[in-house]
């Protein structure tokens, strides 16, 4: 690779890298405490929600409802070097301080959903948890005709929406015939609520409805229920229609199968309280936090109870949402395709753009090359018939070519080189060359002429004749009068008034053929190319 190349390629390297990398523009870190379906949910809703946003690089952690660990995953995101931060914080306190501490680092905080103790947040966004509750419970007085007993399943002790639905609901239920006889954690989970219903101690026939915080929990506090009051069937014998089980009621509605309305829908929980996810949108606010764009503080989302009333409809609109998602998600998907094969193209194209610019520059360099040694040659063989310099080493006295001309039979009239003074004068050239030149150049025209003919003429032997050329011009006498012959042929092309063939013959070949290939040898270009 040519010096001049190896610049424009690295350049090239540089402007393409630069051209075809995807460099975010945003990182945005979400810290979620758990991982599930709701969580699940709303992580896709983000997902899909960057992708209508150019150079957004989201990072999930989830900390499996630990809060020690949700607080590590939150360091080693702001390490990792996150513009933005979106926490669902575990718990009320125990996440705070690494929630202050990226804060603190000036990054922007929203917390989501659940709250922290402090006030070190950007934004927050939730629904409201503690009317969720409220609503719940004056669900339930109305459900049970204002009189009942109810079984309480509690989310996470210390998450803020835990404390605050409980409180909603109690606050509801308070002064009427309601009386919550029995209470007992779920954790946010199916196994945990399954798991302590089951090791509940206490009499669960009398209950008349399970408020669980949230509809998993419902789920394992029903699967548990079942248990209890049929223990020797497995979970497909059971007739639940013959077991007289309470209604259970949850929190989160999620749209899709598995989901809160669709549990309502199927009578397996009574009555659920939309939680909305809505990830995109917090998506939305995250990036107009970043582009410094204004905002609101504090964010409360509206939602809805679900009853076996409006079940089917939500259902029906809520599975229409996930149809439209999901055809979102396709047609992004293939989108996406399209854009990695655009950008394909796009480095295909440069690549050949550059590679056509190479073989351009090169052939250029070469035509100039071409042309400069062209001009140089003709300069050369137009001024001069013979490529000979008068050879230094032949000055009176000198050694070193390795044969002393004299002493090879140099006539003693025809001193080889006449006496001068070196600093003053070049070298002369030796007389014997200058009559060399003059016999041949008498001659040049005749293709007749022989090595022979010319140690004739030299008054030499054969042998003679070509030590002493080969001594003074280092070729034989032969290669010689075929260099003065092509150089005169080159002369003769130069002034341009005769063909080719005429010149070859002027010059002393028999066949204009064998004259173009011995020119061409010579001069690397063609006899016509000077015509
Ligand atoms: C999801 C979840 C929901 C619940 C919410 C409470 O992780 O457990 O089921 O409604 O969190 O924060």
């Amino acid at each position: 690779m040519s010096k001049l190349h190896f610049p424009i390629l690295a350049l090239t390297a540089v402007m393409l890298c630069s051209c075809t990398q995807d460099v975010p523009q945003y990182i945005i870190g979400v810290s979620q405490c758990s991982e599930d379906i709701w969580r699940n949910w709303q992580n896709s809703e983000m997902k899909m929600e960057a992708n209508f946003h150019e150079g957004i690089d989201l990072r999930f952690t989830a900390a499996n409802d630990d809060s020690e660990l949700q607080s590590r995953q939150i360091d080693s995101l702001v390490e990792s070097g996150v513009n933005l931060l979106i926490v669902a914080p575990n718990q009320l306190s125990s996440v705070s301080p690494a929630i202050d501490r990226a804060y603190d680092k000036g990054i922007p905080v929203i917390v989501f959903e659940r709250k922290t103790d402090s006030q070190k947040y950007t934004a927050f966004v939730s629904a409201d948890n503690y009317e969720m509750g409220r609503l719940m419970g004056e669900y339930v007085v109305s459900r049970l005709g204002g009189k009942g007993k109810v079984m309480e399943i509690l989310g996470l002790k210390g998450s803020s929406p835990a404390d605050e639905r409980h409180k909603g609901f109690h606050d509801a239920i308070q002064g009427t015939g309601i009386e919550v006889v029995a209470t007992t954690q779920g954790d946010w989970t199916e196994q945990k609520a399954y798991d302590m219903v089951m090791a509940y101690p206490g009499n669960l026939s009398d209950i008349d409805l399970v408020f669980a915080h949230n509809d998993r929990s419902a789920i394992g506090a029903r699967n548990a229920f079942i248990k209890r009051l049929a223990p020797d069937s497995s979970d497909f014998e059971v007739h639940v229609y013959d077991l007289k089980l309470p209604l259970f009621c949850g929190i989160d509605g999620l749209p899709g199968e598995d989901g809160g309305i669709q549990q309502v829908r199927d009578s397996l929980l009574d009555a659920s309280y939309i939680y909305p996810t809505r990830g995109d949108q917090l998506l939305r606010l995250a990036l107009d936090i970043l582009d410094g764009k204004p905002y609101p503080k504090e964010t409360m989302l509206t939602s809805a109870l679900v009853t076996h009333e409006n079940a089917k409809v939500l259902l029906l609109e809520s599975n229409e949402v996930v149809r439209q998602a999901q055809n979102l998600d396709k047609l992004q998907t293939k989108a996406n395709g399209y854009l990695e094969q655009l950008a394909t193209q796009r480095v295909i194209t440069i690549l050949a753009l550059i590679l056509i610019a190479l073989l351009v520059l090169t052939l250029v360099l070469l035509i100039l090359y071409h042309r400069s040694k062209v001009s140089a040659q003709r300069e050369r063989v137009v001024n001069n018939l013979w490529n000979m310099e008068a050879p230094e080493r032949l000055r009176v006295g000198e050694q070193g070519s390795g044969m002393d001309v004299k002493s090879e039979n140099v006539k003693s009239e025809e001193p080889i080189v006449e006496e001068n003074s070196p600093e003053e004068e070049p070298a002369k050239e030796p007389l014997f060359i200058i009559r060399f030149k003059d016999v041949v150049e008498a001659r040049l025209a005749d293709s007749d002429l022989s090595v022979d003919d010319l140690a004739a003429a030299m008054n030499l032997s054969r042998v003679q004749l070509y030590r002493k050329v080969k001594a003074i011009s280092g070729a034989s006498p032969v290669e010689l009068v075929r260099t003065a012959r092509l150089n005169r042929g080159y002369q003769l092309l130069v002034k341009g008034d005769k063909t080719v063939s005429e010149v070859a013959y002027e010059v002393g070949f028999t066949a204009p053929s064998y004259f173009t290939k011995c020119f061409k040898d010579e001069f690397g270009i063609s006899p016509s190319d000077l015509c």
